[in-house]
């Protein structure tokens, strides 16, 4: 498995393998135009050149980073490919000279084994809400835990 940046070409892999997530609720729906956008943001999992999975890191200010839609191929799930791919823009953070990441997931547990700790939701709520929150389909009744490294 090797971890690189995402190029444009991968957007329809990306698409494909993020749909049953996105359909599932669990990942929100971004366009392949949004997505070209901050195709620099991506971090991609490839074995023998297929992804396996990817996630973003997105700057809210100079101190704040979020880590988003991250996604697995279902059959390559529990192998630590995600927990890698995390890592990796953990990384990127720490080189970018962000104080904090935070997430809003429901695999808290995912993310407090790599240290993230659980805070409260209202802690990231307006950093969030009005770029991705207004347009998911569990809004305003989110029960996603959002969850804040500090770097
Ligand atoms: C959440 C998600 C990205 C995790 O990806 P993953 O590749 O399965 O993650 P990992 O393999 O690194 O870790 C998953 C579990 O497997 C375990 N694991 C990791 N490596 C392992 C290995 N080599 N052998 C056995 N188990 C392992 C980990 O302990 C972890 O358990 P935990 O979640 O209770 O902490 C994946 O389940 C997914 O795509 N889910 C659907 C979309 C989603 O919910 N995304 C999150 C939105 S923020």
């Amino acid at each position: 498995m090797e971890l690189t940046k995402a190029k444009l070409s991968d957007i329809p892999a990306m698409q494909k393998l993020v749909k049953p997530y996105i359909d599932e609720g669990l990942v929100l729906s971004r366009s392949d135009d949004e997505i070209a956008n901050m195709i620099r943001s991506y971090t991609i999992a490839r074995e023998n050149g297929k992804i396996a999975g990817f996630a973003a890191l997105y700057i809210y200010t100079p101190k704040l980073g979020e880590i988003r839609s991250l996604a697995v191929a279902k059959a390559r799930q529990g192998k630590g490919i995600g927990g890698a791919i995390t890592q990796k823009l953990i990384e990127e953070a720490k080189f970018l000279e962000l104080e904090h990441i935070l997430t809003l997931t429901y695999r808290a547990s995912f993310f407090e084994r790599l240290g993230f700790k659980i805070a409260p939701k209202e802690e990231v709520w307006h950093h969030k809400v009005w770029e991705d929150c207004i347009r998911c389909k569990h809004f305003p009744t989110c029960n996603e835990t959002a969850l804040i490294l500090k770097i």
